[in-house]
């Protein structure tokens, strides 16, 4: 079995900037790396992505939006992600089953506990051995997208339409999943700048291999 690493943060927290790096490194020390993404990730789980993007489809419901996100899931954790960890390779995932959680557990505020067992059987119980939480103000968050769309990266979607309040339930849901479980969790402050990012997530990630090199002697 290889190595499965999540990355998770509200939008603008530079997630995308940071895994390209971190595969980057990984691959220098001979990991075979898969980088992927949710929602989309595999040919079925991007078409489902355009639905859940279409600022069109204003009339979603949570509900509808949550299985949706579920579906892409359930197609790329059998095509993509459990075959290539089981030839041993590391996968790097920007958004797994914690952003079902953040965004419509806590965002949404449907039940948790549904969420939380739907999500389990979508996954059939895989989890990252290390989930990365770039932290970022929710205000800081929503400037680097609007500089974003002003500077025209990136396309507005239609989970950039929400209010304010949802971002912030959806950050309150992040830093308490990482408190439970601060053995999977790494919360790194994405004020910082991007190379000291990266610097704090190689170290746990060095402390990581360590102790699965020292589990296997
Ligand atoms: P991104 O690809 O730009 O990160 O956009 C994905 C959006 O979808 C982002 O706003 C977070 C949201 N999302 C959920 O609400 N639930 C999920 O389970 C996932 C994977 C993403």
């Amino acid at each position: 079995m290889g190595l499965f690493i999540s990355f998770e943060g509200l939008d603008g927290s530079g997630k995308s900037t940071q895994i390209v790096k971190l595969a980057e490194q990984l691959r220098a020390v001979h990991h075979d790396v898969l980088l992927t993404r949710e929602p989309g990730g595999t040919a079925i789980g991007d078409q489902i992505r355009s639905i859940l993007h279409d600022v069109r489809n204003t009339e979603m419901t949570a509900l509808t939006e949550f299985l949706l996100y579920s579906a892409s899931r359930a197609q790329l954790v059998r095509q993509v992600i459990r075959p290539h960890l089981e030839r041993g390779g590391t996968v790097l995932c920007d958004r797994f089953a914690d952003s079902s959680i953040a965004y419509q557990g806590y965002g949404r505020q449907l039940d948790l506990g549904w969420v939380c067992q739907v999500t389990h059987f979508v996954t059939g119980g895989l989890m990252p051995h290390l989930t990365v939480y770039l932290d970022l103000p929710v205000e800081a968050g929503l400037a680097r997208k609007q500089a974003a769309f002003a500077a025209q990266q990136g396309e507005r979607n239609r989970l950039d339409l929400q209010p304010v309040e949802f971002y912030q339930r959806v950050r309150e849901g992040y830093l308490h999943m990482a408190q439970a479980e601060p053995q999977r969790w790494l919360v790194v402050d994405a004020t910082q700048p991007i190379y000291q990012v990266q610097q704090c997530i190689w170290e746990r990630l060095q402390r990581l291999l360590q102790i699965g090199e020292a589990a296997k002697k």
